[in-house]
């Protein structure tokens, strides 16, 4: 079946199959920031913006996306808070094996667009973004940080 969706800005044309996911879709567009980690909804890593908002993208069919619009890190390249929350996360040694990073980064950046200020809402927002590697301490200095919070 055929699906028009915009992607990072640029409308794609796709064929795709009843059961394609959209990680799949995204990762024939050549997105491969886009990770496949668990495959079940628990890890987080697949996560893509559709109309803003963080969606899983391996538990979510390329049809569903028929008409919306998708945002992955190559689009946000040029970006001056997706650069931002970059640099935190890099200064801070919360960017490690990377595998997760590319979904913390669009989950971070979708939460500055909330304008959510307490710490509280801020940990409620990453669950769900799971990391093996940085204890998470990191992370969460970094983006108390971009996000202007205290304790
Ligand atoms: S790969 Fe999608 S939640 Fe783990
Ligand atoms: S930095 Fe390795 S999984 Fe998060």
């Amino acid at each position: 079946m055929k699906i028009t969706l915009t992607v990072n800005g640029r409308k794609e044309n796709l064929e795709v199959e009843p059961s394609t996911t959209l990680l799949e879709a995204l990762r024939m567009l050549g997105l491969y920031s886009v990770r496949k980690g668990c495959d079940t909804a628990s890890c987080g890593v697949c996560t893509v913006l559709m109309d803003s908002k963080p969606i899983l993208s391996c538990c979510s069919l390329a049809v569903q996306a028929q008409g919306h619009s998708i945002t992955t890190v190559e689009g946000l390249e040029k970006d001056k808070d997706f650069e931002e929350i970059r640099k935190n996360l890099l200064l801070e040694g919360a960017d490690q094996c990377g595998y997760c990073g590319p979904s913390l980064l669009l989950t971070v950046y979708s939460l500055k667009k909330r304008n959510i200020k307490s710490l509280q809402e801020i940990q409620k927002y990453l669950v769900g973004n799971l990391c093996r590697c940085t204890g998470y301490h990191s992370q969460l200095r970094a983006i108390k940080e971009f996000m202007e919070v205290g304790e």
